[in-house]
């Protein structure tokens, strides 16, 4: 038997899904389970990098790993599971940190705009946090990671890590101890912006909740948001005018929920006036959504079935990673227990 290549990704269960977790990560993941060994999971102790709310996080893991499955992601094929219920990830972690130097860390975007907006407030959590997302890959020895283009430099950090610090200072140059990820980062979705900005990326961290169009949201709210999204003075829509980033967004978002080309979509557009290409796009988002929002209401209706996928999922993805961070922790001289 041939061994399938392995997949490995994960969305923070902070606040709701939107629609970039979907078109830029989740809907891809859901194609690669036939063709790959796939691995999906929650990625709570992620969320806890900037302050939460303890009454809100098991419930929003929940509903986070229910949405994987409403999208698509079938627990026969996937393993399904919830990140700190493997304590491999934590484990892990704490070894990449002791081999992982400060500046690389410093260095990331994500850490800088996401600093700025804590002030003083900022955890050493905030800034390890792609070291916890390298250990997420690294323990499965993943092939590949479905990603948004938002993760590229989390991804490329993952690879310096584990060819620089781990490879090439703990294991023979032709018997590596990590295998070293490639990021899947898909032309169309990969960024999907704010419905209230074009030039900033839709984000589950921005307080207007206007900015986006959560998975679960009902067809009222969908039209309205659609409705106040921002717009410019010029009449017809199209793709790759600088000047215009709203209608490059927008355009782009009804290619992807009505599943036409872009080419398509661009040409029955090309004329339209805002007033008239709201309405379509308010229809193609609530008829994408719905069969996932309907899924979803009936994965919620069996709880019990929700917890064994879970269960299921933790001890499959605890196999795998407790054998690799068994491997590193040899590679690393650690005593073995008795
Ligand atoms: P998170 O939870 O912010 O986002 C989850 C996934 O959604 C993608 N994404 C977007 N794609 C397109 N347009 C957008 N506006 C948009 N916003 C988010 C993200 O790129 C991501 O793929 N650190 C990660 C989670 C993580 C992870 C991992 C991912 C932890 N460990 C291991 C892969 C592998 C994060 O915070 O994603």
């Amino acid at each position: 038997m041939t061994l399938r290549p392995r997949v490995l990704s994960g969305v923070q269960p902070t606040g709701s899904l939107h629609l970039g977790n979907w078109l830029g990560a989740i809907r891809n993941w859901v194609q690669l389970q036939d063709s790959h060994d796939t691995f999906f999971c929650v990625v709570d102790l992620h969320a806890i990098t900037v302050p939460h709310d303890p009454a809100l996080l098991a419930e929003a893991t929940r509903r986070t790993a229910a949405l994987y499955l409403a999208c698509g992601i079938d627990p026969q094929r996937s393993t399904v599971f919830v990140q700190s219920q493997v304590p491999a990830h934590s484990e892990l972690t704490w070894l990449l940190n002791c081999v992982t130097p400060l500046n690389w860390l410093e260095r990331m975007i994500q850490f800088k705009e996401k600093a700025r907006k804590q002030g003083d407030n900022v955890s050493v959590g905030l800034l390890d946090y792609p070291v916890l997302m390298a250990a997420d890959i690294l323990l499965y020895d993943a092939d590949l990671v479905p990603v948004g283009e938002d993760q590229k430099q989390h991804l490329e950090l993952a690879r310096d890590i584990a060819q620089q610090r781990i490879n090439a200072r703990f294991a023979p140059e032709d018997q590596p101890l990590l295998k070293v990820p490639e990021p899947l980062i898909l032309a169309e979705g990969a960024r999907v912006m704010s419905l209230i900005d074009g030039r900033c990326k839709m984000s589950k961290s921005e307080p207007n909740e206007g900015s986006r169009l959560h998975l679960l949201d009902p067809p009222e709210l969908i039209t309205r948001k659609i409705k106040r999204a921002k717009t410019d003075p010029v009449m017809g829509l199209e793709f790759g005018n600088p000047e215009r980033p709203e209608a490059d967004n927008l355009l782009g978002l009804f290619a992807l929920l009505s599943g036409k080309t872009r080419d398509t979509a661009a040409a029955e557009c090309a004329a339209m006036g805002w007033g008239q290409f709201k309405p379509l796009l308010a229809e193609a988002a609530v008829a994408a959504l719905q069969p996932l929002q309907e899924r979803y209401a009936e994965i919620r209706r069996d709880e019990a079935y929700l917890s064994e996928v879970l269960r299921e999922g933790k001890e499959r993805a605890a196999a795998v990673a407790t054998a690799t961070l068994e491997r590193v922790k040899a590679a690393l001289g650690f005593l073995p227990a008795a």
